[in-house]
């Protein structure tokens, strides 16, 4: 994370493998494995969907939105070479977890482990990794509850176990990491020290205002269910 691509280097190092192997045969290669990670993403995002419908006869709905992408093939190949992995396609298939990728947002914080319970109790999806970056945020302040999930997606003479990474999130969580994100490419501004002391600032604002809606949520929920 944070380190700015070398596009020089990465050119580099495709036109080597342009003379040893094919290029455009990797990268159509890459484009076919597309639709696998698609239907994964199809798959989990039907999950939410449902998980989201279900949620409509209950008092609160603890999805908001959910956004999902596939890695793009040229974000791969970079991504490849900056973690130094060889390039092929079982290379791709076995060191990248975040070929197709899926975030939810979530109003609150509580919402976050009740929507991560739900979709990794249901026994046809294993959990291949969970990290916490809300029990344990980033140094700079990032915070989100990470999924690395395997799901089995049906073809007609076999089935593929795909990969699919689910951040979860609060908006606000969500509106820091896009515009941190965004900065992060800014790396020409004089005081990056101060830069990155702001975005911690923020960050740190930013859950104390999650910690205080979450409480001001308990506070109606609780009056709610009290007996009149
Ligand atoms: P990657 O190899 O970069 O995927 O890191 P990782 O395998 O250690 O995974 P990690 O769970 O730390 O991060 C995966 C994804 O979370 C990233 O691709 C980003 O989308 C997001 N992410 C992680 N850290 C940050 C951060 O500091 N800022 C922002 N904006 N996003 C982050
Ligand atoms: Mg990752």
């Amino acid at each position: 994370m944070g380190q700015i691509y070398n596009s020089k280097k990465l050119m580099d190092d495709i036109a080597r493998l342009q003379s040893s192997h094919d290029l455009i045969e990797l990268l159509s290669g890459i484009q076919q494995s597309m639709a696998i990670y698609e239907s994964g993403i199809q798959e989990v995002l039907t999950k939410l969907e449902i998980l989201q419908r279900d949620a409509r006869f209950s008092k609160h709905n603890p999805i908001e939105s959910i956004k999902s992408r596939v890695k793009s093939p040229m974000s791969i190949l970079e991504k490849m070479h900056r973690k130094g992995f060889p390039i092929s396609l079982e290379s791709i298939k076995t060191n990248l977890n975040d070929i197709a990728g899926i975030r939810v947002i979530c109003p609150f914080i509580e919402d976050i482990y009740t929507v991560a319970d739900m979709l990794t109790r249901q026994d046809d999806l294993k959990v291949l990794e969970k990290k916490d970056y809300i029990q344990n945020p980033k140094p700079n302040g990032y915070r989100s509850y990470h999924l690395v999930l395997s799901v089995p997606v049906f073809l007609s003479d076999h089935k593929e176990l795909v990969r699919v990474e689910v951040q979860l999130r609060t908006i606000a969580m969500d509106c820091w990491a896009n515009i941190e994100h965004q900065l992060k490419y800014k790396q020409n501004i004089p005081d990056q020290a101060l830069l990155i002391q702001e975005l911690k600032r923020c960050a740190d604002e930013i859950t104390s205002t999650d910690l205080s809606l979450q409480t001001i949520r308990d506070l109606i929920e609780h009056h709610e269910e009290e007996p009149i």
